[in-house]
């Protein structure tokens, strides 16, 4: 096994991460003989079978699956050393993995213009899903840092709060409710909800506030979107909560109406997270500062005037859970 090289991990490790051997050879522009030659090499290495072929897609064996934790570590350790020699010559260099949840995204390309242009030698790679698939990507060691609306309880984390997320009570414009003081919450339960998908950050928080208060949620529809969401509100579908996030970019504004209801804003915070014990790249700790000043950075990131909320303050200290 030692004897097998590099260059064989990196096209078992493309195999493995893109389920066909062709595409491998397509990725490292490589002919599809030179591909099989040195799977061939690796796994007499290894000793026994690293890939199972059904139909046209390639599955990875047990031996295939240690092999392939193995390599993601292997070339996690390069890239780090890569970039600490490239900060050593005075350069911040490396790819910056951020997994961030679906309304993370509002705010999470405006975040990394600046930075990108402050640090042209990092790229970054941004995965965007909603709050269970972000999870099981953390418990699998998958990224650098994670985006989230609320630390995970299940795992061992440090976890930073950046900005607020303040979730709102959305209605159309014309709905009865709207302009009305104080509505009470067991009120608010009478209406049919537009509620995302289950797994999602922003559904939990709501679930939990009904819950706590002993109220059942008339689910009128799930969408797996809050753009579906808003549309479906103005479309006159029912009335859901959702981040102010998602009022920030192309929101139906003048068509939206948001309800003053007690116990209304749900005060969130956007954390920056990542496994306790976990080694920060260079360029995950580069990005974990320039975050610290988020909400300068936001700058222009105002609530929009209907919602009467003004900037978002700045983030309280690291915590750990
Ligand atoms: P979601 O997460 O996009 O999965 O709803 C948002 C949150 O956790 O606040």
């Amino acid at each position: 096994m030692r004897h097998s090289t590099l260059r064989q991990l990196e096209v078992f490790e493309a195999i493995a991460r893109l389920g066909s051997f062709t595409r491998a050879a397509e990725e490292l522009f490589l002919t599809q003989p030179t591909v099989s030659m040195q799977m061939k090499k690796l796994t007499d290495a290894v000793g026994l079978p690293l890939f199972e072929q059904m139909g046209k897609k390639v599955f990875l064996t047990d031996a295939g699956r240690e092999l392939h934790k193995t390599c993601r570590e292997i070339f996690k350790h390069f890239s780090h050393f890569e970039m600490a020699v490239a900060d050593l010559k005075g350069m911040k260099q490396g790819t910056l993995r951020l997994a961030v949840v679906t309304t993370a995204k509002y705010f999470a390309p405006r975040l990394l213009g600046p930075f990108c242009q402050q640090y042209p030698g990092i790229q970054v790679s941004l995965k965007v899903s909603n709050r269970e698939r972000v999870l099981e990507r953390m418990a699998d060691n998958q990224d650098d840092l994670y985006i989230l609306g609320q630390p995970p309880e299940e795992l061992d984390t440090i976890a930073e709060p950046f900005l607020d997320n303040p979730l709102v009570v959305l209605a159309p414009a014309n709905h009865p409710l709207a302009g009305v003081k104080k509505i009470p919450l067991a009120r608010l339960a009478e209406e049919p909800f537009l509620l995302r998908e289950p797994g999602s950050g922003t559904r939990k928080a709501l679930e939990r506030l009904f819950a706590d208060h002993n109220l059942a949620i008339k689910v009128r529809m799930e969408l797996g979107s809050n753009e579906a969401i808003k549309q479906a509100i103005v479309g006159g579908l029912g009335v859901s909560v959702l981040s102010c996030h998602t009022l920030a970019l192309d929101a139906p504004m003048g068509q939206l109406a948001i309800l003053d209801v007690a116990g209304f804003p749900i005060e969130r915070q956007w954390y920056v997270a990542y496994p306790a014990g976990k080694q920060l790249s260079i360029v995950a700790r580069t990005f974990l500062d320039y975050l610290r000043q988020a909400p300068r950075l936001a700058g222009g990131a105002r609530w929009p005037a209907e919602t009467g909320t003004d900037r978002m303050p700045a983030a309280k200290s690291a915590r750990r859970r």
